[in-house]
């Protein structure tokens, strides 16, 4: 950890992937969306970090590791003001904003107890609504509508 002015920062990478502006009591979600702890690659995170934006943020970097669109936009199901930075020779070669899938396959539980897929194994599927600025995820099997923000997350596996 280095002390940058009045911030305190996580040492930079040479290449890799850096989760930024992840709201802190979020992380472990992210963390568990991307299935980070059977990850091989080197990871560093730092939490409860000062952010203008959120209060208080958390940040997540995986060195060596890039993901596909949509692993990362699962994290925007707990996580949407979250931003990717991909990095090169250490250096950020791009800057990107994620967003909800359109449709969300495993990783989110139905809410409804009564749910088939909360009694078989069967992989749960959304689709996600948003209705006057609330977002909601739509299950295909038993129409229950769960805000985002109660929606609870399994890993991707
Ligand atoms: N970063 C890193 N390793 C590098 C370069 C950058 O880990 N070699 C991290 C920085 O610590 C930061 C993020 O990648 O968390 C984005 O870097 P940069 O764009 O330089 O920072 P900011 O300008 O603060 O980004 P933003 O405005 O998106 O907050
Ligand atoms: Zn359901």
């Amino acid at each position: 950890m280095e002390q940058k002015g009045k911030e305190l920062k996580v040492s930079a990478i040479e290449n890799g992937t850096v989760l930024d502006h992840i709201p802190a009591d979020q992380l472990f979600k992210v963390i568990n969306i991307l299935d980070l702890q059977h990850s091989p690659h080197p990871i560093t995170f730092g939490t409860n970090l000062d952010s203008k934006m959120l209060g208080k943020k958390a940040i997540i970097k995986i060195s060596g590791k890039f993901f596909k669109d949509e692993e990362l936009n699962r994290v925007a199901l707990v996580a949407p003001s979250a931003n990717v930075n991909i990095i090169r020779n250490y250096e950020v070669v791009e800057k990107r904003k994620i967003a909800i899938p359109e449709i969300i396959e495993g990783i989110a539980k139905c809410s409804n107890p009564k749910c088939v897929t909360n009694h078989q194994k069967i992989k749960t599927i959304f689709t996600v609504i948003t209705h006057n600025g609330a977002t909601k995820l739509h299950c295909h099997y038993c129409e229950k509508e769960t805000p985002i923000e109660n929606v609870e997350v399994n890993s991707m596996l």
